[in-house]
């Protein structure tokens, strides 16, 4: 491994002219996309039409005029080819836990007799927490948390709904979705993903994968800006079965009926709740159109590409063996080193450039975003990780006190 390896890397990556596409401040590695995707150039005119044009001139008008009341359903349809679903499939709306909520409580209600729940304990805590607000809240319902190795056997007659995240938010490692799911619909449950970790950054075929619930986060690969909306996805054939258990306005039939009664849209709609945040669904707007013309077969590619060089960059100057992720048959866009101290070692990196995050209790993590990072990037952090390591420069007592690290 060696810098000019990496640039030789850049020089035949086919997603180069990508990075273009967004501001990032000079002299910073970004190595965050996983948590908060940068910000895609076009994001700043677009918010800024939205606020000084839309909602300035045209006012109240613009959810007609500017078509903000269909926005939840029309920029998903950006998002449709990214994951291989149809447009009628997905919706931007609330935030992932919610969308949790929704799907796994109208999945629930979607399988009576049954009364299971079940996730892997590894799995990421909104998920779980979610989880165990389900349960409490619905009479029959028990939570069953087992470990990952465990999932498939766990799957039995009682099981009404699985959830799981696709990517491990920690080590990276990625779920067999289509074997999953095939062993949940063989025993006659339904299974709900977050894909978080995976939507913008794996080329999803949730048709092809049988995947018929998911979920996934707007602000990490999509580049939707922090605390954009997330996404919901139902698949056309348990549409007219599943109902939505937040029965809010903007999922009846007719909102502007005002109507005494609650009666479902049609379709994907229902799952609709509450008035759309229209400035957040612009800037997630901006973070789709990234992927204009980009083939998520490249994208894919590449995440596995910037992980492979960045763990073996690592190895070799650090001495760290990172086989386990390595040898991994499938991997994520992230990286975890661990460390003892490697909340300090991340504070360390920071302040000299290179932007990770830390995950508790000791993974330094490495989150690779193929649309703009490059292979000089991961051989970057490697080296000056392993600088910090060599020098031992992580012990300055500055890097000691906890500041919260998203
Ligand atoms: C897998 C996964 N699910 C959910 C979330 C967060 O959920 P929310 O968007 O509701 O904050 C994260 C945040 O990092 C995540 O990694």
């Amino acid at each position: 491994m060696s810098l000019e390896k990496a640039t030789a890397l850049d020089a035949a990556d086919p997603l180069a002219f990508a990075r273009d596409r967004f501001h990032l401040p000079d002299g910073v590695i970004y190595l965050d996309g996983n948590s908060l995707g940068a910000l895609p150039k076009d994001a700043p005119a677009r918010l800024a039409d939205v606020v000084e044009r839309q909602w300035g001139e045209d006012l109240i008008s613009s959810w007609n005029t500017h078509g903000w009341i269909d926005w939840p359903h029309h920029i998903a349809a950006k998002l449709a080819p990214l994951v291989g679903a149809d447009p009628d499939e997905l919706l931007i709306t609330d935030s992932t836990s919610i969308c949790l909520f929704k799907l796994i409580v109208s999945a629930f209600r979607a399988r009576p007799g049954r009364n299971v729940i079940l996730t892997e304990a590894g799995n990421f805590p909104t998920d779980n927490y979610i989880m165990q607000g389900i349960a409490a809240l619905l009479p029959k319902a028990e939570l069953r948390v087992v470990e990952r190795a465990d999932l498939t056997k766990a799957i039995d007659a009682d099981t009404a709904v699985l959830s799981l995240t696709h990517v491990d938010y920690r080590g990276g490692e990625r779920l067999e979705m289509a074997a999953i799911d095939t062993a949940a619909r063989e025993a006659g449950a339904l299974s709900v993903w977050d894909l978080s970790h995976s939507a913008g950054l794996i080329a999803l075929d949730l048709h092809a994968s049988g995947c018929e619930l998911a979920v996934g986060c707007g602000y990490k690969y999509l580049n939707g800006g922090p605390g954009a909306p997330a996404f919901l996805y139902v698949a056309s054939h348990l549409q007219e079965e599943l109902q939505s258990p937040l029965t809010g306005w903007m999922g009846h039939a007719d909102p502007f009926a005002f109507a005494g009664e609650y009666r479902p849209a049609d379709g994907i709609r229902k799952f609709l709740t509450g008035t759309p945040s229209i400035l957040a669904l612009a800037a997630l707007d901006a973070g789709l159109d990234t992927f204009a013309d980009i083939d998520m077969a490249l994208v894919e590619d590449k995440a596995e590409g910037l992980t492979g060089f960045f763990i073996e960059s690592v190895t070799e100057l650090s001495g760290i063996d990172l086989s386990a992720q390595s040898d991994r048959p499938q991997r994520g866009g992230h990286v975890v080193v661990p460390h003892e101290h490697g909340y300090a070692v991340m504070r360390a990196l920071i302040e000299r450039g290179v932007i990770g995050d830390f995950r508790a209790p000791d993974l330094i993590r490495f989150g690779f975003a193929p649309l703009y990072n490059t292979f000089k990037d991961a051989w970057g952090a490697a080296e000056l990780l392993a600088d910090i390591l060599r020098s031992k420069s992580w012990q300055d007592p500055r890097f000691a006190t906890r500041e919260k690290v998203t």
